[in-house]
């Protein structure tokens, strides 16, 4: 028994040990593999073509910028994810573990590290031309479109004629820009009746503003939409849009301007396929919004499948004042699913998000939307200072406040039920559930993750 002091002692030591050599890590050992695996990704040299404001493959870039990776690590800012649901291919956020040990890299003065870095350790991704290999059709915008040095973030869209002749099945599409740093988002809609082609000829310049009426992203929502980090996701195997011959795409691109006069002429690669099951596209929540100034709003929606079917993506579309938004399932039995949770909406990381495997809906499942708004100047986010009353703005009447679900259903003779019970809009409920007397001042939020100064819309 008198060996126990003695053991314990040492079990101390050992403890004491192993805490020192947790609490001392080094970019080369710790850091450098764990920013490779979670930040490169968008991290990368301009050089690379990747969308992130510095590259992160060096340990001086690390080093110098220690204090900012702990802020934005820390307060989950970086990397950008933003649903608490977990199963979603291409995860991106931190573990607990991995947050902590990049603050105690810092603390401890952020050293390199004397260990050799394998070989095999690359510092960057990459980036191949093409990533699923050469496209079947490469579509270019038809001219260099020019921005401006000191405007808002703008969309634009472009149409871009396939001249295809017969129709083709779509499995994947790539998106190639040109200049990544200035393109924050980009869509690609059908159009087959030219009103593409019309709204360019009234446009008199290089793309148009808005959507015509007639250019609609149904019924299969849009062909397939980039954004930073989420680019380039090749179509589920076995999936596939249908192009019909002679029709055009339009690309709708969300631009960021950078302070200096920039250009853009971006590349669409499409992957053809055999003919395919095609998904079918609902859209929850598509009611216009308009929100009184200082007002908080909920809005609701919701829908029930007539038939058993598989959910394969959902992608949440709302604008700065959106800030909870919720999607559930509830079976025919009652029972609850969490389909997407985003409990800080950021419209900044829009983006798809994936199921790692497609969820299983059955008939009778009853699929309901909860999304809260904040037009008060409280919140961090509203791009509206003085707050401002907030309407459908032209480009975005069809996105403000919906998600997107993509079905496929589970018997391919059952797609016709379910595109037949799409919901026609306006449909959603808004509950404006607090006006505030203009002037009187509002509780300030909790303080969240930093946020980009956004600049003032015109
Ligand atoms: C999906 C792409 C993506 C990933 C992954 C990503 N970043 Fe970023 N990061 C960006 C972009 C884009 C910006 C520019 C700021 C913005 O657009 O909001 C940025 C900005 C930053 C900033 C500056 C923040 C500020 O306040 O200006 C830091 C620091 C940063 N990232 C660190 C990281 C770290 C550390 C990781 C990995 C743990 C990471 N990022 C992963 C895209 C990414």
């Amino acid at each position: 028994m008198r060996f126990l002091p003695a053991l314990l002692g040492a079990f101390l030591l050992l403890i004491g040990i192993v805490r020192r050599a947790e609490a001392q890590p080094s970019y080369k050992t710790d850091i450098a593999p764990l920013l490779q695996k979670r930040c490169v990704a968008c991290h990368t040299a301009s050089s690379e073509g990747r969308a992130a404001p510095f590259a992160l493959t060096s340990y001086a870039d690390a080093a110098r910028r220690g204090r900012q990776l702990v802020q934005v690590t820390q307060t989950g800012y970086m990397p950008p994810w933003k649903t608490t649901t977990p199963g979603f291919l291409h995860q991106r956020g931190l573990t607990e573990p991995e947050k902590d040990v990049i603050k105690r890299w810092v603390d401890s003065g952020a050293p390199e590290g004397a260990s050799v870095v394998s070989p095999s350790q690359k510092t960057s991704i990459p980036v191949p031309a093409w990533p699923f290999g050469k496209p079947d059709l490469i579509l270019t915008m038809p001219d260099t479109y020019p921005l401006a040095a000191n405007t808002n973030e703008v969309s634009r869209c472009f149409v871009l004629p396939t001249g295809l002749t017969q129709d083709k099945w779509v499995r994947a599409v790539a998106f190639r820009p040109s200049n990544p740093r200035i393109v924050r988002f980009a869509s690609l809609y059908l159009d087959t009746n030219g009103q593409g082609r019309q709204q360019q000829a009234l446009s008199g310049s290089v793309g148009f503003y808005a959507f015509a009426s007639g250019i609609r992203p149904l019924p299969q929502g849009t062909l397939a939409d980039w954004s930073v980090g989420a680019d380039n996701m090749p179509f589920l195997s076995g999936v596939a849009v249908k192009l019909p011959r002679n029709s055009d795409l339009i690309l709708q691109v969300r631009f960021q301007p950078t302070g200096k006069p920039e250009t853009e002429r971006m590349q669409i690669g499409l992957y053809f396929s055999p003919p395919q099951k095609e998904m079918v596209t609902l859209r929850l929540g598509v009611a216009e919004l308009y929100l009184p100034r200082q007002a908080t709003a909920t809005q609701t929606d919701e829908y029930t499948l007539p038939v058993d079917s598989l959910l394969m993506e959902v992608t949440p579309n709302f604008h700065p004042v959106a800030q909870k938004i919720s999607v559930k399932a509830e079976s025919p039995e009652g029972k609850i699913q969490e389909i997407l949770e985003i409990p800080d909406w950021d419209a900044a990381w829009k983006q798809a998000y994936r199921p790692e495997t497609p969820v299983r809906l059955l008939r009778g499942t009853r699929l309901t939307l909860r999304v809260s708004y904040d037009n008060t100047e409280a919140n961090p986010r509203n791009p509206w200072k003085p707050s401002h009353r907030v309407v459908p703005s032209l480009e975005f009447m069809e996105e403000m406040g919906s998600v997107w679900l993509r079905l496929l259903p589970v018997r391919p003779e059952d797609a016709a039920t379910l595109r037949a019970s799409l919901p026609v809009k306006p449909r959603s409920s808004f509950d404006i559930d607090e006006l505030e007397p203009e002037g009187k001042p509002r509780p300030r939020p909790q303080p969240g993750p930093p946020v980009k100064t956004q600049p003032a819309p015109p």
